[in-house]
């Protein structure tokens, strides 16, 4: 969360910073600032969207060529102008941005506050900007040490000197830090598409890096200031992919490109009419020997996880142990020697799930990881990668990350189910087959758009509703709920069907609304006879179910229909209409659909 941006060059700089920090707005938004270094450091900051900066400085003569800017999401102190970054020292020669947590700063505070430091905002990160000023000696980079050293937490730091016109400096531990090199311009960003208009190549900066940045030179040291040398990423993706194209909003983009993503993952992944991963080097031999998996991951992707715990344990007859990261890493987990983890994530940044990752290598357990962004820390720090090749997703709400999680979960499953002999050539081919149509199934969801609609229209105003479903009906039921609430405010919960009359079935009124999820053939008449408890305790029932299920008499209100699939998939494409569903609620609501508030697409704080 947060986003930084960083520029020196001869470019207009206020443009760069404010397209910039405009492309990291997922990041965060409720607040955000730019310092810029002409002959002394200038700062303007201000509450709320990028707009609203760029409002303040549309008639400002802003001239320069050193830069930093920041877009915040709020962890010490409320979003306000005075919180927001960049901050200054004292004297004004020093600013600072910083994505990330000091853990310490209160202790620095208070030795500053006692040296005569005088604390301006609520924020953790000015510290940083008074313990530099306190240890400066005339050196930036000794001085940029020694205020690293003096610190803990996660960062990823960018600070600008009025005594160095010509560089900047930077460093980062545990939260994102890219470098943009350009000709005669250099940039420094938390992730690419704030400054992919201006270059595809870049240095990824590892954990206790520092970068001094001029017009013509990157130069890199490791935590020992021993100069290094990195080799250079080229990104292969367009900036295309990041617009709306016509959409009105990212989300309905995301949601509509789900099938030629799903697509594209799939028909990645087969060579020779086999499974074939591109990044991923364990043998036959360790894959028969699997003793349990663990996957770990946080939001939706453990949703993902979720569905994939089912499949592996239905197909590989392999025990899964699915985790939330940020759980798994402080309960000090059992791993063993001939199990494997699955670490599941969009953004490949998310804090608990990086360290849940760190923890499982150290304890010398092989780690999978199922990322987006390609060239983040998971991806860097596993020893497999499966890439979902969803490309950039842009809205907060995951859909087509998520969605591409889970094909990528099937496809692991299936790998293994046939390496391990669980399934027969024949059952593979035929798995294979069905996986390979997949994405026309979500097609045909699509033709669901006036039905969705129209439910959307009829109860937008709702305040309160629950998803059940049971066994994978379950995951899909989480990863609706969490949508609606993600984009509407509407409070949903999301349980197992059988679970609800253990409390919370005490909830149910008369109008209130229960979606249910009907997609397993096994467990259909367990669920319709938990969807009679709420009816004939009020609820309006709204039901997505395979189409294979009209000739029973479901007792509901609504009822969706999606094409039938194999059980084992068929969450790929019954979410795609629970995802239009919240999509259209929250536009009958006016909310703001792509950047919802309080939250952030890229999660890098614990
Ligand atoms: C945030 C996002 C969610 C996402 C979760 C995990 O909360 O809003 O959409 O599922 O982080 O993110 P990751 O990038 O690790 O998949």
């Amino acid at each position: 969360m947060c986003g930084i941006v960083g520029y020196i060059g001869n470019k207009n700089i206020k443009n760069i910073l404010i397209n910039g920090l405009k492309n990291l707005e997922y990041r965060g938004y409720d607040s955000s600032g730019i310092a810029i270094l002409n002959n002394k450091i200038e700062i303007f900051k201000t509450e709320g969207k990028i707009k609203n900066l760029e409002t303040i400085i549309q008639d400002e003569q802003i001239k320069g060529s050193l830069g930093i800017g920041h877009t915040r999401w709020a962890t010490h102190g409320i979003p306000n102008s005075k919180n927001s970054h960049p901050h200054i020292s004292n004297d004004g020669k020093i600013a600072v941005v910083h994505n990330g947590i000091i853990e310490n700063y209160m202790e620095i505070k208070e030795q500053l506050i006692n040296e005569g430091y005088n604390f301006i905002s609520d924020t953790d990160t000015e510290v940083l900007v008074h313990l530099y000023h306190y240890f400066y000696n005339g050196n930036m980079f000794d001085t940029f040490y020694k205020m690293l050293n003096r610190i803990r937490g996660s960062f990823a730091i960018c600070l600008v000197c009025e005594d160095y016109k010509d560089e900047f400096i930077v460093a980062r531990k545990d939260s994102p830090l890219i470098i943009g090199l350009g000709n005669n311009e250099n940039f420094v960003a938390s992730d690419m598409p704030a400054i992919l208009e201006h270059t595809k190549n870049y240095y990824l900066l590892d954990d206790m890096e520092v970068a001094i940045i001029k017009k013509d030179s990157v130069e890199i040291f490791d935590e020992n200031k021993n100069l290094i040398k990195k080799d250079i990423f080229k990104a292969d993706f367009d900036l295309e992919t990041s617009e709306k194209a016509g959409y009105k909003h990212f989300m309905l983009k995301e949601i509509f490109e789900q099938p030629i993503c799903i697509k594209r993952c799939i028909q990645n992944s087969i060579k020779d009419d086999d499974i074939f991963f591109e990044n991923f080097s364990m043998d036959n031999n360790q894959i028969k020997n699997i003793n349990t998996i663990h996957i770990v991951a946080c939001g939706s992707a453990w949703h993902a996880g979720m569905v994939g715990k089912f499949v592996i344990e239905d197909m590989c007859r392999i025990p899964v142990n699915l985790d939330i990261a940020s759980e798994f890493r402080y309960r000090n987990p059992i791993l063993n020697k001939n199990d494997i983890c699955i670490i599941i994530s969009q953004s490949g940044e998310t804090a608990d799930t990086l360290a849940a990752l760190r923890l499982v290598k150290q304890k010398g357990v092989r780690v999978i990881s199922i990322v987006n962004v390609v060239g983040s820390s998971v991806a860097r720090e596993s020893d497999d990668v499966l890439y979902t090749l969803a490309g950039i997703e842009i809205a907060v709400a995951t859909t087509k990350g998520y969605s591409t999680q889970v094909v990528m979960l099937y496809m692991l499953a299936l790998k293994f189910a046939h390496i391990r002999k669980n399934v027969t050539k024949e059952q593979f081919e035929n798995n294979l087959n069905k996986l390979k149509t997949l994405h026309t199934y979500i097609e045909d969801t699509f033709l669901l758009e006036h039905t969705l609609k129209n439910i959307a229209k009829k109860y937008h105003n709702i305040k309160n509703t629950f998803f059940i479903g049971r066994g994978i009906d379950y995951s899909i039921s989480l990863e609706s709920a969490l949508k609606l609430k993600e984009i509407s405010y509407i409070h949903s919960e999301s349980y197992p069907a059988g679970e609800l009359k253990h409390g919370s079935i005490a909830l149910i009124e008369e109008g209130t609304v229960v979606f249910a999820i009907l997609t397993q053939d096994n467990l259909i008449e367990k669920t319709i006879s938990n969807i009679k408890e709420v009816k004939s305790r009020g609820a309006i029932v709204i039901v997505l179910a395979q189409e294979k299920y009209s000739k029973i008499n479901i007792p509901a209100d609504e009822i969706i229909y999606i094409k039938d699939f194999d059980d084992k998939f068929i969450t790929s494409v019954a979410i795609v209409p629970m995802q239009l569903l919240s999509y259209y609620i929250a536009e009958n609501l006016k909310c703001d659909i792509d950047k919802p508030r309080n939250l952030a697409k890229s999660v890098t704080v614990e």
